[in-house]
């Protein structure tokens, strides 16, 4: 009886592989299983949107085909493939959501191009895409989520006003387990591009994310919340952070990622809020940063409603290319005059590193370690720092408060006295 079973299975395996990139039936139903029961291991089925009525013409709104192929996929066993092929598809908000309980896997594979329908009150929420709460998600191709966000940037207020409504992001990923990113590009996006929301094990490279340099809030890509984070390999030019490390994030890795233009890549802001979690352990490593507003900036606000921490962090080499503020720590955010008092930030900075940064800043102040008067900064280390000014003549200059970092190494700027 059980090597039954197992010849059985063997059989359905060999099958599979014989077959490999055979197109399974559009819905993956009536697959003529019989009555044997479904295994949950080692099948596959393919759900190709258009089989599901998209058209794929950039004019016609595909959102209900995608919906309906997402439902299909997430409905079937084993490896699921969620097929996006090559065209054009003009789509409205959607939800990609789970739980998608029988599947091992959900492959997407993203070969299209996905315009955002651009009239705004076809948004109920500050979403265009989102996948959510499924485990085991690879989203894989050269495919592009084109936000065209030029018409809605001059409707975004959120530059100059805190209680702004939010458009939406291009693709947002909440409460997801082990993700697979791979390949695609984000295009002038409406708001944020790329956001992460309560994820758990999430890998993103060979990511590409484009915007002008002015649009407004167009971050690269939010991290929220969110635990082993990997970003590799990526190349971001937006309008405003490059990546940015929001609250509530732990072990959370960026490396070989290049940015410009745009604000850098950035922890924060923190403390804006009163229920805000702890940032701990992240590590930014290989990156190249050019022509942007900041390159590594960690930012809290002043006045914060409560206190938090963020700690354990690790910046190294660094390559910085006309940058205006290369290093910058900014314990006093408070645009626009938005917050009640200047009392200082109670978000405790804490055991963070810049090693090896290297390359030319477009201020005179290179590096500036502004601390909360409140919890100054501690263990705040620099090693081997050459930044020298782009415009030559003469040196880069230093500005600290509320800190005593430890310097070893080359020190170019000069360390605060
Ligand atoms: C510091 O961060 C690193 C990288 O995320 C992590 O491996 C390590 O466990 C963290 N250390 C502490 C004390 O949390």
């Amino acid at each position: 009886m059980k090597i039954g079973i197992k010849l059985c299975v063997l059989a359905l395996l060999c099958c599979l592989f014989c077959f490999n990139g055979v197109v399974v039936g559009g819905r993956g139903r009536g697959r003529g299983r019989g009555s044997l029961p479904q295994p949950k291991t080692g099948s596959s089925a393919e759900f190709n949107v258009n089989s599901f009525g998209a058209r794929g013409d950039g004019k016609t709104d595909d959102s209900k085909a995608f919906e309906d192929a997402w439902k299909a996929a997430c409905g079937s066993t084993g490896t699921a493939k969620l097929l996006i092929p090559k065209a054009t598809y003009l789509i409205g908000p959607v939800k990609f959501t789970g739980p998608c309980k029988n599947v091992e896997s959900i492959i997407v594979q993203m070969q299209g191009e996905l315009k955002a329908v651009t009239d705004l009150s076809k948004y109920p929420s500050d979403d265009w895409v989102e996948f959510g709460w499924v485990e085991g998600l690879t989203m894989i191709g050269s495919g592009t989520f084109d936000g065209q966000g030029a018409s809605a940037w001059p409707s975004n207020k959120c530059p100059t006003n805190a209680k702004c409504k939010l458009l939406p992001t291009n693709v947002k990923f909440v409460s997801m387990t082990k993700t697979v990113v791979q390949g695609i590009t984000s295009l002038n996006s409406k708001f944020f591009h790329i956001a992460l929301v309560e994820c758990k094990d999430f890998k993103g490279s060979g990511i590409k994310i484009s915007a002008p340099g002015n649009s407004p809030n167009t971050d690269g890509i939010h991290v929220e919340r969110s635990t082993d984070v990997y970003i590799s390999q990526s190349v971001i030019g937006t309008g405003d952070d490059c990546i940015s490390i929001g609250q509530g994030n732990s072990h959370i890795t960026v490396t070989g990622v290049t940015c410009g233009p745009g604000h850098g890549i950035s922890v924060g802001s923190l403390g804006k809020y009163p229920d805000e979690k702890d940032v701990n352990g992240l590590v930014v490593r290989d990156c190249t940063i050019s022509g942007t507003m900041n390159g590594i900036r960690i930012k809290t606000w002043a006045n914060s409603p409560a206190s938090s921490a963020a700690r354990n962090m690790t910046f190294e080499n660094i390559v910085m290319n006309n940058v205006a503020n290369p290093i910058i720590i900014d314990q006093t955010y408070c645009p626009f005059t938005s917050c009640a008092s200047m009392a200082p930030s109670r978000v405790k900075l804490s055991d963070i590193s810049f090693k090896n940064i290297r390359g030319t800043s477009s201020s005179p102040v290179a590096v500036t370690l502004e601390c909360s008067k409140g919890s100054p900064c501690q263990n705040i280390n620099l090693q081997d720092v050459h930044l020298d000014l782009s415009s030559s003549g003469t040196l880069a200059k230093s500005s600290c408060h509320n800190v005593q970092a430890k310097y070893s190494g080359t020190q170019i700027p000069p360390p605060c006295a």
